[in-house]
C-alpha cells in the first residue's frame, strides 16, 4: 500500500511482514521463549491512564527536547539494532537520512550490517548527530579499537548494552533456517530430520547467538565503566538496565545517562516491562533523574506511550523494531513516516493533557491502574 495509507506503527508492522523474507521476520520479530516480556511490554502501557488537565493554552504546542545535549525534533530516538539489510539492501543508510530528515537521533547498533564509516557518511549534514551502541568484546584492546573508530568518525555518545551478554532463547529465530530449508525440499524425499542433526552448534544459536559469540560476560561496575571513561570524554549511557538499585549504581558511577530496557523482550523472559521500571524508579528515587537522563525503550508504539514515559521524568524514549520495519518497507521515507505519525500523536495528546512543552509533562497526569472488579 501507499505511505499515505499507512495510519500507525502497527500498520507498517503489518506490512514488513508481509515484504519480509521468512528469516528477516524471524530475527526482528521474535523475542524470548514465550515471548511474554515482549508482548507485556506494550501491554504495561495500557494499565497507565491519564489525568489531563483543561483550561490551557496549547496552540503553541513543542513537542522538541534536547538528548544528553543534542536536538530532537521529538523525545524520540531509535534504539540500536542490528541487521537492517536483512530488511533492505541500503540498511541503516535509510534510517541515517530518514532521522535526518526528521530531526530524530539514531542509535548504530555494533551489529550494523553497514561499516561505522558508511553510516557516519550517509549522514545529509556533517553535523547531524549519531549515538553507538557498544557490545563490549571480552579483550579489552579489541572494544578499545571499536570505541576508538567511532570517536574518529564523529559519533556523539557511547551506549553501552548491559542485558545481552549471552544471547536470549529466541526460538523462532533459532528455527528459521530449518523451516526454510523445509520449505526447499518439499516434495522430495530427502529425510529432513536426519539433516537437521548435522547442523553445526553455530546454526543453533541462531541469527542473535552468533552476533554476540564474543562479548565480555565479566563487566562490572567497578572495572568496565572506568574502562570505557578512560578511553572515551563523549557521554555515557548504559543500555538495558532494568532495577531501582541498578540506577542508583549508575548515578553513583556518574554515567551520563541510563536505557531502561529489555531489550525488547528478546534477552531475560519475565523481566518487568520498562514502563513499570520506570514507574519503581520515579516513586523511590525521584533524585537518580537529577543526576542522570533516564530513557526507556520496548513496546513503544503510541504517542500516548510516549508521553506516559515523559510524565515519569523519561527524558526520550527509544523505538527498536518499528524502525527496522519502517526502512524494509518504505527505504528512508518510511522512517520519515513514523516520526510524523509519532509527532502528531505526540503533540494532539499533549493538547489533550494541557501541556504546550514536554517540561509541562508531570507524574500527576498519570496513574498506574490494577483493575479491580467493583
Ligand atoms: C535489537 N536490540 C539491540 N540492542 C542492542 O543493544 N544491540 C543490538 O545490536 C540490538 N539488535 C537488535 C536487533 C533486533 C532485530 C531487535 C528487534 C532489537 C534491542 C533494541 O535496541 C531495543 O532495545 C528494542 O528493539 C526495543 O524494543 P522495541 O521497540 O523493538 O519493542
Amino acid at each position: 500500500p501507499p505511505l499515505s495509507r499507512v495510519l500507525s506503527l502497527w500498520d507498517i508492522e503489518d506490512i514488513a511482514h508481509e515484504v519480509l523474507s521468512h528469516k528477516a521476520w524471524a530475527y526482528y520479530s521474535s523475542a524470548a521463549d514465550e515471548e511474554l516480556t515482549n508482548d507485556e511490554n506494550a501491554r504495561a502501557f495500557s494499565r497507565i491512564f491519564f489525568h489531563p488537565r483543561v483550561l490551557r493554552e496549547v496552540s503553541n504546542c513543542d513537542p522538541s527536547t534536547t538528548i544528553l545535549g543534542f536536538k530532537s525534533s521529538i523525545p524520540v530516538f531509535v534504539s540500536g539494532a542490528a541487521l537492517a539489510r536483512l530488511g533492505h539492501p541500503l540498511g541503516e543508510a535509510n534510517i541515517t537520512r530518514g532521522a535526518s530528515r526528521a530531526g530524530i537521533i539514531q542509535m548504530v547498533s555494533s551489529n550494523a550490517s553497514l561499516s561505522y564509516a558508511q553510516i557516519a557518511e550517509a549522514r545529509l549534514t556533517p553535523d547531524q548527530p549519531l549515538f553507538f551502541q557498544l557490545y563490549k568484546h571480552r579483550d579489552d584492546k579489541i572494544a578499545e579499537q571499536r570505541v576508538r573508530e567511532v570517536i574518529a568518525l564523529g559519533y556523539n555518545a557511547i551506549f553501552l548494552t548491559v542485558d545481552a551478554i549471552v544471547a536470549g532463547n529466541r526460538e523462532r529465530d533459532v528455527r528459521a533456517p530449518f523451516e526454510l530449508e523445509e520449505q526447499e525440499r518439499e516434495g522430495s524425499e530427502d529425510d529432513v530430520q536426519g539433516d537437521r542433526s548435522e547442523k553445526n552448534e553455530a546454526d543453533l544459536l541462531g541469527t542473535a547467538g552468533a552476533l554476540v559469540a564474543n562479548d565480555d560476560l565479566d563487566m562490572t561496575w567497578e572495572r568496565t565503566i572506568p574502562w570505557l571513561r578512560s578511553i572515551t570524554k563523549l557521554p555515557i549511557v548504559i543500555k538495558g538496565l532494568q532495577s531501582v538499585e541498578d540506577a542508583v549504581l549508575a548515578a553513583e558511577a556518574g554515567v551520563d545517562g541510563i536505557l531502561l530496557s529489555n531489550h525488547g523482550g528478546r534477552q531475560l523472559e519475565y523481566s518487568l516491562p520498562c514502563i513499570d521500571v520506570l514507574y519503581r524508579l520515579r516513586k523511590q528515587r525521584p533524585d537518580v533523574f537529577d543526576k542522570l537522563e533516564v530513557y526507556i525503550d520496548g513496546g513503544i508504539r503510541r504517542g500516548t506511550d510516549v508521553l506516559k514515559a515523559l510524565c515519569l521524568g523519561a527524558k526520550a524514549v527509544g523505538l527498536g523494531r518499528p524502525f527496522l520495519y519502517a526502512q524494509s518497507a518504505y527505504g528512508e521515507d518510511g522512517v520519515v513516516k513514523i516520526v510524523d505519525i509519532l509527532q502528531r500523536e505526540i503533540v494532539r495528546g499533549m493538547r489533550l493533557l494541557g501541556a504546550s512543552k514536554v517540561q509541562e509533562l508531570v507524574p500527576e497526569m498519570v496513574e498506574q491502574v490494577n483493575w479491580q472488579p467493583l
